[in-house]
């Protein structure tokens, strides 16, 4: 089985083939080609979605043609064409959903809608990467129950899965999504857009939580989040009379890092015990922040937890279409292809 995936649901280009193998149990991904339009958007401070739109068109054909240059024939070796529908800018959406379409009409192939949240998710089920110069054996798969975790700039969200077919979403965030917090703070700072990367980078010189920002629904007993009163809470620092130096901004940096992650632990692992999650996952963008990495491998060991975490590789962390693909073959698995709702919304009801 090899599926050729699509992903155009912002500011990332996305096209890649994955193999099922090990008797339809594992992945491997044969190809994972990105074009991205971030720089273009950093010179604005943020994306404009006219602006994707047009650019997922230009950058299309070309993505999806690098992908396929594994096979000899990818007409004949595709067994099937995964699409992001939704969430995500729908100018950029529309690029990529009507490209797939047209390759599976023309190759009358089956057409695999994915939801772009799964497809986050799914991305810590890709067991074989290959890279040009080595390849990554990830012989371990996630057990059920899995408790995940998707933080990337369009979402915050804590999802359960006892199987591949039971995926129940427990809460997310009622503002802001984590990215979007350290974005819209980052431009307070005057950091480059996206500020995610840098506010890391920033937040590694400091050790003290100086300005200790608060942490919203931390203690709440739902699965819910907010991140938008940090925004208030740097602005008010960036505010006052003091000159906003290197030392204060990467200050801010520590703390505001700290403030988010408190938050995302506490929720998480408060869903893990609840569930009895075997297993942790996380994913998006925000994933591939090591800090953040290394505060949910302690947490895991603080509390002796019999739960493994996964963690996808950095690149597969941000958008790209491996992980379409690969949550189109796994949600499909037991309903033997049978064409799922192409509406997102009804994944999580
Ligand atoms: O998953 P993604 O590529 O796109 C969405 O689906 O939103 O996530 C992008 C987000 C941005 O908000 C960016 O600031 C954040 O992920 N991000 C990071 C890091 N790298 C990207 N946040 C914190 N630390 C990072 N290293
Ligand atoms: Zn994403």
């Amino acid at each position: 089985m090899i599926i050729l995936g699509i992903e155009t649901s912002c500011d990332e280009t996305a096209a890649a083939v994955i193999k099922v193998i090990d008797g339809n149990k594992k992945v491997e991904l044969l190809s994972n080609v990105i074009a991205s339009s971030l720089s273009l958007h950093a010179q604005t401070g943020g994306i404009i979605p006219e602006v994707a739109a047009r650019e997922q068109v230009k950058f299309i054909i070309p993505v999806i043609e690098e992908a396929m240059k594994v096979f000899r024939n990818p007409q004949e070796e595709i067994d099937a064409i995964a699409v992001t529908v939704g969430p995500g800018l729908i100018g950029s959406l529309l690029v990529g959903v009507e490209t797939a379409r047209t390759f599976a009409y023309v190759w009358h192939k089956p057409l695999i809608p994915v939801n772009h949240l799964f497809g986050h998710i799914y991305a810590n089920f890709i067991s074989e990467i290959h890279n040009s110069k080595f390849i990554i054996h990830n012989s371990a798969m996630p057990e059920f129950p899995v408790v995940a975790l998707v933080v990337s700039g369009g979402h915050t969200d804590l999802v359960l899965m006892k199987n591949h077919r039971d995926i129940k979403w427990l809460g997310g965030t009622r503002d802001d999504a984590a990215g979007e917090a350290f974005d819209k703070t980052g431009r307070l700072l005057s950091l480059a857009y996206p500020a995610g990367p840098q506010i890391e980078q920033l937040a590694k010189t400091v050790e003290k939580d100086i300005y200790h920002f608060p942490r919203p629904l931390i203690d709440s007993d739902d699965y819910d989040f907010s991140f938008s009163g940090l925004k208030t809470a740097v602005l008010r620092e960036t505010q006052k009379d003091e000159p906003l130096n290197s030392e204060r901004i990467s200050n801010i940096c520590f703390s505001l890092q700290e403030a988010v992650f408190d938050i995302l632990l506490k929720k998480t692992f408060q869903a893990a015990n609840q569930f009895n999650a075997k297993s942790i996952l996380l994913g998006g963008g925000v994933a591939s922040n090591q800090t953040l990495r290394k505060k949910f491998e302690s947490e895991v060991r603080s509390q002796k937890l019999e739960v493994n975490l996964f963690v996808p590789d950095k690149k597969l962390c941000t958008d790209n279409a491996a992980m379409i693909a690969a949550a189109a073959f796994f949600n499909n698995e037991a309903t033997a292809w049978k064409k799922v709702s192409a509406n997102p919304e009804l994944y999580f009801d």
